[in-house]
């Protein structure tokens, strides 16, 4: 995990624009959103589905920037006082509070187009048109069918019980959306899959994008603010509707593990090249922050 996450730390520091260029205010603040800090999970997991089909370190490293990318604009504007309004990411003052908030709205617009920039300009698989499904399916991950819409249930939603099949669909696309674009376009960085193999990583890539989010939710219940660099205890006193809200923490533990389990049987069709998606399946179960 360590040689991954400082891999793209240096990947993230090149391929962002430099801090001193003009506007100098807006890529300080996009550095500052995207560097240093996260545990880069999203990356661990690209880089574990290129193992499954052969991709090349210098490919993954930008297919898996583009989906890290995403993923820090959603935290910033996540963060907003529009929106969550918190304070603290990744065990800093969150970019609305470091910069404003105008910065930090134009910060996540700038890191959203870098990732597409990015899956534009790199070769990142031997195919043309393998390329442009892997810039659709980012594409369908991060909008309104994904990240985006999931994230207006989520404001929607916020005061109200949801029932569980709605909560279910809320953190599917709020979250499991862009964890299943980062497994699957780290797969297509490499050789083309057979179709067995193709529907067990996308079965592993949603059990773990639901997973994540079942164990987030329980983090801020059972997690404190410093250990989690954001603030702990805050879906509940937002009224936010969450797996722990709904079926109780130990009702979200056991989930958490079920959808490990259902994780690990989807790696089946795989063998042995999935050994590391299935420790990431683990690790994403069983994190403490
Ligand atoms: C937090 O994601 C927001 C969610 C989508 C649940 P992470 O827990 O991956 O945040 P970082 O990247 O490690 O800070
Ligand atoms: C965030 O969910 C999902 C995103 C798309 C950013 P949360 O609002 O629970 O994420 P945290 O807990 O603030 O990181
Ligand atoms: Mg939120
Ligand atoms: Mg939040
Ligand atoms: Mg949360």
């Amino acid at each position: 995990m360590g040689k991954v996450q400082a891999r793209m730390e240096s990947a993230l520091s090149r391929l962002l624009p430099p801090a001193h260029i003009a506007p100098a205010r807006l890529h300080e603040a996009m550095r500052y959103a995207a560097l240093g800090g996260g545990k880069r999970v999203r990356p661990l997991l690209s880089f574990a589905a290129g193992e499954v089909s052969g991709a090349a370190p210098e490919r993954l490293e930008v297919a898996a920037a583009a989906v890290e990318l995403i993923h820090a604009y959603s935290l910033v504007h996540d963060d907003l006082p529009c929106m969550d309004d918190d304070v603290l990411r990744r065990g800093k003052p969150s970019v609305h509070v470091e910069y404003d908030e105008a910065t930090a709205l134009l910060v996540g617009d700038a890191l959203q187009t870098l990732a597409f920039q990015l899956l534009a300009e790199h070769r990142l698989a031997d195919d043309a048109r393998v390329q442009l499904e892997m810039l659709k399916l980012l594409a369908l991950a991060a909008g309104s069918r994904g990240m985006a819409g999931g994230q207006q249930i989520d404001l929607e939603s916020t005061g109200k019980p949801l029932a569980l099949p709605e909560l279910e669909f809320m953190h599917i696309h709020k979250t499991g959306a862009l964890i299943r674009a980062a497994v699957l376009v780290g797969a297509a960085c490499g050789k083309p899959l057979g179709d067995a193999e193709h529907t067990g990583l996308d079965r592993y890539a949603k059990a773990v994008g639901l997973a994540f989010q079942v164990v987030d939710d329980l983090l801020d219940y059972e997690g404190s603010t410093a250990t989690l660099g954001k603030t702990a205890g805050k879906d509940s006193r937002q009224g936010k509707p969450t797996y722990v809200s709904a079926i109780g923490a130990t009702g979200a533990h056991e989930l958490a593990l079920e959808l490990r389990g259902e994780a690990h049987a989807a790696l089946e069709a795989l063998g042995t090249r999935a050994a590391r998606l299935a420790s990431l399946a683990d690790f994403v179960v069983l994190r403490k922050f």
